[in-house]
């Protein structure tokens, strides 16, 4: 593959500002926000609370000025796993909310006891039952709350219930991803105060009102990296434009690793792939800003045909290895031993019939399928589309030989 593309907005990044606009009583406006799937399941989601949401292009606005209704639809809850980051907002704007329970998904069972202890701190009251949500307060206060483990989506709901809520939040061992800044720097925008943003300590004291907000949404890290991915999967040379470079240091590390040349400045990255065969001894997933488990099923496809024997671990979710079957099926050979597998690279794989079951791993069977001998289809599509715009319009542009199937939803390549 040679060529060269622009990085659309970060999902992760737009969905939670999409919850935090819910606190601002009028019009938000987010530049570069992906138009993928689940940002439009979020905007359904806001509209059915009373939200006004309408794109142009890129820039979506969502005027939250009368919020209606604090019971969420199961149908949009359901849609996606990110629904779960509308229990801080409309805590801190209602003082109630239920939901159903998001679920699991592929990935992993997704629990959210970490969210409910966090909220439990702030005064919040949770009614247990088995596929619901149920959560209501009196009066949001401020608390000192150690996170068990730095998850991103409790980190988030713990942030936003703290901006309104009386008093100050000590927020400890909170996430640092990207995400999280960016959600952190929106709210100081609104009014919010906190300090410690970027840094797992955060103290956040409440103010009465955030006011209208503007802001631009940073590119997605995880796209980035999937084309980085591509490119070394096919021994290419690309140019990424509009690249989020600082926050991709661990997956260029890897890649230098494993032979590539890689170039980065500021917000561009350029990668020649040619000798990019070598193994990777022992990877492991880690919070950020260590390896993210979102690239992970995507470095397994790559390490299939490196030279030499490879070993990933996958600490952050318990059902990330779900493509490995598939990679099998194309003659890799990898191993699953828990949350470990070894890779020994082969020459080439076989192409044939793929499906994608979970968006990452729908993204790793394009690659697969891009360094494989003869023709693949990868089946699934909608399971992609929810992270990007257009995979195919991407890659065409990088030199990667795909097409849709007109009229199906798969993507053969
Ligand atoms: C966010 O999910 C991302 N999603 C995920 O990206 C990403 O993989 C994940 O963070 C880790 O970086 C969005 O931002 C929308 P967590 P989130 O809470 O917030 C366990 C993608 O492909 N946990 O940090 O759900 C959980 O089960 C998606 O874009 C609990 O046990 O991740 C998991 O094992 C996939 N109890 C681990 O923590 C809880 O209450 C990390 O989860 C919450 C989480």
């Amino acid at each position: 593959m040679t060529g060269e593309v622009r990085v659309q907005g970060s999902k992760n990044g737009a969905l939670p500002l999409m919850t935090a606009t819910v606190l601002i009583q009028g019009k938000t406006v987010l530049h570069n926000c992906p138009r993928i799937t689940d940002i439009e399941a979020m905007a359904d989601l806001l509209r059915t609370i009373g939200c006004k949401v309408a794109f142009d292009k890129n820039t979506i606005t969502i005027d939250a000025t009368h919020i209606c209704d604090t019971h969420c639809p199961q149908k949009q809850v359901q849609a996606m796993r990110s629904s779960i980051m509308l229990l801080g907002p409309l805590l801190g704007r209602c003082k109630s909310v239920q939901m159903n329970r998001p679920g699991g998904c592929v990935i992993g069972e997704r629990p959210t006891d970490i969210h409910e202890y966090a909220l439990r701190r702030m005064n919040v009251e949770f009614v247990a039952e088995e596929d619901t949500i149920t959560a209501y307060t009196e009066k949001l206060t401020g608390a000192d709350i150690c996170l068990p483990f730095p998850s991103v989506g409790a980190t988030e709901n713990v942030i936003m219930a703290a901006v309104t809520a009386e008093g100050t939040t000590r927020l400890s061992n909170a996430a640092i991803e990207p995400e999280i800044r960016l959600l952190c720097e929106f709210l100081r925008r609104a009014g919010a105060k906190i300090k410690g943003i970027g840094t797992p300590v955060l103290e956040i004291t409440g103010v009465d009102v955030l006011r209208e907000v503007t802001m631009s949404i940073m590119p997605d890290r995880i796209v980035a990296g999937t084309y980085l991915l591509a490119a070394a999967a096919t021994g290419g040379q690309i140019l990424l434009r509009d690249a989020p470079t600082e926050q991709m240091q661990s997956l260029i590390s890897v890649l230098r690793r494993m032979g590539a040349g890689v170039f980065a400045d500021k917000d561009m990255i350029c990668m020649d792939a040619e000798g990019a065969k070598g193994p990777c001894e022992f990877l492991r997933t880690e919070v950020y800003p260590g390896f993210p488990t979102d690239l992970q099923s995507m470095l397994v496809a790559v390490l299939t045909t490196a030279e030499g024997e490879s070993i990933v671990e996958e600490t952050i979710f318990e059902g990330r290895f779900r493509i490995v079957s598939q990679l099998q099926k194309m003659g890799a050979r990898i191993e699953e031993t828990g949350n470990r597998v070894r890779i020994s690279g082969v020459k080439k794989l076989r192409g044939g019939l793929l499906q994608a079951q979970e968006l990452r791993g729908g993204a790793a069977l394009v690659i697969a399928a891009l360094a494989a001998e003869g023709e693949s289809t990868v089946t699934g599509l909608p399971y992609i589309q929810r992270g990007y715009e257009d995979i195919v319009r991407d890659i065409r542009r990088l030199g990667g030989d795909i097409a849709y199937i007109t009229g199906e939803q798969n993507v053969p390549v």
